[in-house]
């Protein structure tokens, strides 16, 4: 396409066109990796392609950005669990800089995920574990000090639900020392409301 051409093309493609769902405000699990498999189950039984494919992002020692597609191995309260190569990028920059955030966006049902927080390293026998369930291609050639599985613990998880009448809904939780807190914003909220 002509470079002159491309941002008219850009500008008139629709956004948000998949088909919402109701977001369910009442009873909002304490623990945000509750809700997180609720709308992942939601998204696999919408049937979203690949609903565990996610963005990855870190920044180096600099300062400075970088983001990658990987799949999701885990969620729980002990974080979003994903592996890969010791010697990646990825790892290089999770060493220097133990942090990152972790965006999902699932398009037939016009919701996105936003988590943020530090990164842990897993034991050797968890990484051993995950690289052992890796199909026996994916495996090849990777011994198992050469795997690794992270946990992002988060800090900071964003739900958003988008509306077709574009009042979308944002559930923010946030963590307050052990426990959790979180806010409503748009759709169906009444202003802010906080819990
Ligand atoms: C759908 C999809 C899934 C991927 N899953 C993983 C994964 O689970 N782990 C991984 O290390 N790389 C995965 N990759 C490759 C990464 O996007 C990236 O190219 C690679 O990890 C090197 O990134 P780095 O140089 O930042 O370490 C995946 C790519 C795609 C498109």
């Amino acid at each position: 396409m002509a470079s002159e051409l491309v941002s008219t093309w850009l500008r008139a493609q629709p956004t948000l066109t998949g088909t919402p769902l109701p977001v369910v405000l009442d009873d909002l699990p304490a623990d945000p990796a509750m809700l997180f498999r609720t709308w992942i189950g939601e998204a696999v039984a919408h049937g979203v392609p690949e609903p565990h494919a996610a963005t990855l992002a870190t920044v180096d020692a600099d300062g400075v950005p970088d983001a990658r597609t990987l799949i999701l191995k885990d969620v729980n309260s002990r974080g979003w669990a994903f592996a890969g190569h010791r010697g990646s990028q990825k790892a290089e920059r999770l060493l220097a800089h133990p942090a990152a955030a972790l965006n999902f966006w699932w398009q037939p049902i016009v919701r996105a995920v936003r988590v943020r927080g530090v990164v842990l390293e897993a034991t050797p026998e968890e990484s051993a574990a995950d690289l052992a369930a890796r199909s026996a291609s994916a495996r090849e050639g990777i011994t198992p000090g050469e795997w690794v599985l992270w946990r992002l613990v988060p800090t900071r998880i964003e739900f958003w639900n988008g509306a077709a009448d574009r009042r979308h809904t944002r559930i923010v939780y946030f963590r307050e020392g052990e426990d959790w807190s979180h806010t409503v914003t748009g759709g169906e909220a009444d202003g802010e409301t906080q819990a």
